[in-house]
């Protein structure tokens, strides 16, 4: 795959100041000569519920986003860690996806990070991302991996990143990121 990637990059997280969307937008200033990244946020999404869907399908917001999927060479998403797994509304997100004609999840080039304030760096909700990610067939890069632990003390208020270690492991993670959507 030559020329510029299109990527869609999806932060678990809905709050306004939330380290995985600072994640994502640090990710997209290192590569814009390579990519071009589009953020999304999941606000808005309904909690899934089999009888809505049986009365009005699927919600216009989960086609939309699954039209960005569909069209991206391939998706980021930076989750968060609740409770030791995935936040409830990215699960909801990717099961509603799941519901969509032609889920645009299965073959689709993946690469998962995340961003936690707990020393642990998201570990256990990568891997249940990854699992999660599996039901849909997507084609998610396994190594490196990216865990970005004690994230307040890594970014400023206004989502600089300020750790210079970090932005050298970033920068490897993204060179294996985009040699990994190339293969597709
Ligand atoms: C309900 C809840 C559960 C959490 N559980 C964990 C956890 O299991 N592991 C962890 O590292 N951090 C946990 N945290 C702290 C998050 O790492 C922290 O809130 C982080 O900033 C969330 O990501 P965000 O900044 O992108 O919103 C939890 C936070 C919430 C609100």
């Amino acid at each position: 795959m030559a020329g510029k990637l299109k990527i869609l990059a999806i932060s678990g997280s809905l709050r306004e100041q939330s380290y995985n969307t600072k994640l994502l937008n640090v990710l997209k200033d290192m590569v814009s000569g390579a990519m071009d990244m589009e953020i999304v946020r999941l606000k808005g999404i309904p909690v899934y519920d089999g009888d809505d869907e049986d009365a009005s399908g699927v919600p216009e917001i989960v086609q939309d986003l699954a039209a960005r999927i569909h069209a991206a060479d391939g998706v980021l998403i930076s989750t968060p860690e609740y409770n030791f797994s995935i936040p409830g509304g990215l699960k909801n997100a990717t099961d509603w996806v799941s519901r969509v004609k032609n889920q645009p999840f299965k073959d689709k080039r993946v690469g998962i990070v995340g961003a936690a304030q707990s020393p642990v760096g998201t570990a256990r909700s990568q891997y249940h991302l990854r699992q999660n990610l599996v039901g849909l067939e997507a084609l998610t890069m396994n190594k490196p991996e990216l865990f970005v632990s004690l994230a307040q003390n890594k970014f400023d208020a206004d989502g600089y990143l300020t750790d210079e270690s970090s932005r050298k492991i970033f920068a490897v993670w993204l060179e294996a990121f985009e040699a990994w959507v190339r293969r597709g």
